[in-house]
């Protein structure tokens, strides 16, 4: 039997608007979800574009003022979806008014600002908190966590992360995401957030010390927006005036981290990495066995088996699309297409809300989903990796509370 509705509130209708409210609408279709989604109320800030988008992608509501909807007594889950230096203030007024809350990523802009979002949510135990790293949900991805946890890999020597994108060149205007006083970071909380919430997410460990970071802005003086702060992120240089205003944040990030288990990693993001548009990859060598990923294959998983007979040693391409039969399959395949009928990004979205929904019916999701308290963990790196890189010295993240 069904449970009660769940009554969703989604803050935010751009780019991740587009991607939640699409997961929220699918979920249902091709999950057997224990509880109907219900698109219940949209909060953004311009109110005639708020209604345009509700009217598109099926809200049942429309409104400008997300305080009064957090407080709405019919809502059960609180979705942000805005900029990061709104997360906290919508997040803990969620929380606070007895929701459930998923928030995007990074968990915020500061430290400061997720700290209080970890506390508001400790407050209140018996809500959940989510946080939108979606590609624990790629398919390959939670193979690799499967595969790490029954020891595939054995004894983690090396993980080496890169996210690479090329939009952020001279023409791309001041949006939010060059604004450190919105942003809290470029490339690191951008893109950087996602590759250490994996790699923490497939070793199950925790990086203890970033040995020496870089962070660089190579162009410090973009194209202001009229409305910079709710700039879209294809906004060209050419819709922009000619006044120019500071970029604040790092257009590339390096950095060399050591976790607790003993493995090192290499870390390196960048939005002026030119040819390469969403290159999200990662590869992580044990003494059982490797793994490598990249976003642009999402279906694949490479895997390598170090206790094959030394004939049958070499890379394996597995197309993680099988719904299986004997061993359950892979990760989510059941819910979509036969076997090598690719899913697409927009997937990774739809199954972090099955999860949701299933964690909020008192079910297991398929892999983990990450909390607040979880998504701290990496915001800790993100700071780590920023104190590094402004003082040239490694930082421990046992000296960061
Ligand atoms: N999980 C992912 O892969 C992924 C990808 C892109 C962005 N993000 C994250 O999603 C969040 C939003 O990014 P985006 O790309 O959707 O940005 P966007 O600029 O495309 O959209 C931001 C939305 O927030 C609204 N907004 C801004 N300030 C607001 C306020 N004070 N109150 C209410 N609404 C407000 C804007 O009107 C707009 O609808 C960020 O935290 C970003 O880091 C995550």
């Amino acid at each position: 039997m069904k449970q009660d509705a769940l009554n969703v509130a989604m803050i935010g209708s751009k780019f991740m608007g587009r991607a939640h409210a699409n997961a929220y609408s699918q979920a249902g279709r091709f999950f057997d979800l224990p509880r109907p989604v219900v698109m219940h109320t949209l909060a953004a800030r311009n109110l005639a574009q708020t209604r345009q988008f509700a009217q598109r992608w099926g809200w049942l509501h429309a409104s400008d003022h997300w305080q009064a909807v957090v407080r709405d007594p019919q809502i059960d889950l609180v979705d942000v979806g805005t900029p990061n230096h709104v997360h906290m203030e919508q997040a803990v007024a969620a929380l606070e008014a007895g929701k459930h809350v998923a928030c995007e990523k990074p968990l915020a802009g500061t430290l400061d600002d997720a700290r209080a979002m970890l506390l508001a949510a400790k407050r209140r135990p018996k809500q959940h908190t989510f946080v939108w790293y979606n590609y624990r949900r790629c398919p390959a991805l939670a193979l690799a966590y499967q595969l790490a946890r029954a020891g595939k890999l054995g004894r983690i020597y090396h993980v080496r992360a890169c996210y690479l994108q090329d939009w952020a060149g001279p023409d791309a205007p001041l949006v939010w995401r060059f604004q450190g006083k919105v942003a809290g970071s470029g490339s690191l909380g951008d893109l950087c957030a996602h590759s250490i919430d994996t790699a923490r997410f497939i070793t199950g460990d925790q990086i203890t010390e970033v040995e020496g970071a870089v962070l660089e802005t190579f162009i410090k003086q973009r194209a202001v927006l009229s409305d910079a702060a709710g700039g879209e992120i294809s906004g060209k240089g050419a819709d922009a005036k000619t006044r120019k205003g500071k970029s604040t944040v790092d257009d590339v990030v390096l950095f060399i981290a050591r976790f607790k288990g003993g493995a090192v990693a290499s870390f390196e993001a960048s939005r002026l990495a030119t040819g390469y548009k969403n290159n999200n990859r990662i590869e992580i060598h044990g003494d059982k066995g490797a793994i490598r990923f990249d976003f642009e294959r999402l279906s694949e998983l490479d895997w390598y088996d170090a206790t094959a007979d030394d004939r049958l040693a070499g890379w394996t391409t597995i197309n993680v699309s099988n719904p299986g039969v004997a061993n359950g399959g892979h990760p989510y395949a059941h819910a979509w297409w036969p076997t090598a009928h690719a899913i697409g990004y927009e997937h990774t979205f739809i199954n972090q809300v099955a999860d949701m929904v299933q964690v909020l019916s008192g079910s297991k999701p398929v892999v983990p989903l990450p909390d607040f308290a979880d998504a701290y963990e990496t915001q800790k790196v993100l700071h780590a990796v920023t104190e590094s890189a402004r003082h040239r010295c490694p930082v421990k993240l046992s000296q960061i509370k």
